[in-house]
C-alpha cells in the first residue's frame, strides 16, 4: 500500500489505535488494481472483507454498488460510515465488525463480488479468510484479491517484513482451490508510487477468480 510501517501479527486493538491517530491511515482513492480490474463489472453486491476505512468500497458506491465493508477494527468502520455519509452514499454502505478469519454471516450475502486487498496474515489465516468470503458469495461471482507478495521483502518497498505475511501465488492457488473458486488471473504485479518525493516500487499478487 506504499506504507513503510510493519503491519505484521496486529490485534484489532492495535489496529483501532492506528486508526484514531490518523485521519486517513490509507489514501483516499481506490487501489490501482481494483480500479483496473473492476471498472468494467455491472453494479451489483460486494463485501470488502478487511476493507478498513473503506476507500475501495466507497469507489465501488460511487459507481452504483452495494458496499459492505467488514474489518475486525470499529474505528476503521466508523470512519467508513461517516465518509459515506459525507458523500451520500451511506444509503449503499454498511458496515460489519467481524474477523476476517472466522466463518461470518455478511449482510449483503449472497454477493456479486468479494473483495480483499491487503489483508496481511499468515496463510492458514488468510485461507480460512478466502473460504468464509467464498461462502458468501453468489455461484458465479468473482473474488478479487491483492496483497504484498513475498518478493516485496527483497525487492520491494513497504509492506510487512516477514514472509509469513507474504502470501505467494503457490499460497493463494491453494486456498482457492480449497474454497472451491476458479482462478482467472494470479499474477505478480509492480505498483509505482512515491513516499516524501522517493520512487518506490511494491511487488504485489493480484487474482480475480470465479465461485
Ligand atoms: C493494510 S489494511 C487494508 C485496508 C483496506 N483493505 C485497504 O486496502 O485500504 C489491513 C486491514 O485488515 C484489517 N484486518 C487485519 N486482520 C484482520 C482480521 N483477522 N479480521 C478482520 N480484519 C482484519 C485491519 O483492521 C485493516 O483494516
Amino acid at each position: 500500500m506504499g506504507d513503510d510501517e510493519d503491519m505484521t501479527t496486529m490485534s484489532s486493538e492495535a489496529w483501532d489505535a492506528r486508526y484514531a491517530a490518523s485521519s486517513n491511515v490509507w489514501s483516499i482513492t481506490p487501489n490501482e488494481f481494483v480500479v483496473e480490474f473492476l471498472s468494467e463489472m455491472p453494479a451489483g453486491r460486494v463485501i470488502d472483507l478487511a476493507g478498513g476505512e473503506g476507500r475501495n468500497a466507497l469507489w465501488l458506491a460511487a459507481r452504483g454498488w452495494q458496499a459492505e465493508v467488514a474489518d475486525f477494527s470499529q474505528v476503521a468502520l466508523d470512519k467508513f460510515l461517516s465518509r459515506a455519509a459525507e458523500e451520500g452514499l451511506a444509503d449503499k454502505c454498511f458496515a460489519t465488525l467481524a474477523d476476517a478469519t472466522h466463518p461470518t454471516a455478511y449482510k449483503l450475502a449472497p454477493a456479486d463480488l468479494g473483495l480483499i486487498a491487503y489483508l496481511q496474515i499468515d496463510a492458514a489465516g488468510l485461507s480460512n479468510a478466502i473460504v468464509s468470503l467464498t461462502e458468501a458469495l453468489a455461484p458465479g461471482a468473482t473474488l478479487f484479491g491483492v496483497w504484498h507478495e513475498r518478493e516485496n521483502l527483497t525487492r520491494g518497498f513497504g509492506g510487512p517484513q516477514v514472509p509469513e505475511m507474504l502470501p505467494t501465488k503457490d499460497e493463494l492457488a491453494a486456498a482457492c482451490e480449497r474454497a472451491g473458486l476458479r482462478i482467472r488471473t494470479l499474477e505478480i504485479r509492480e505498483r509505482h508510487f512515491e513516499t516524501d518525493g522517493v520512487a518506490r516500487v511494491g511487488i504485489d499478487v493480484v487474482l480475480a477468480a470465479t465461485r
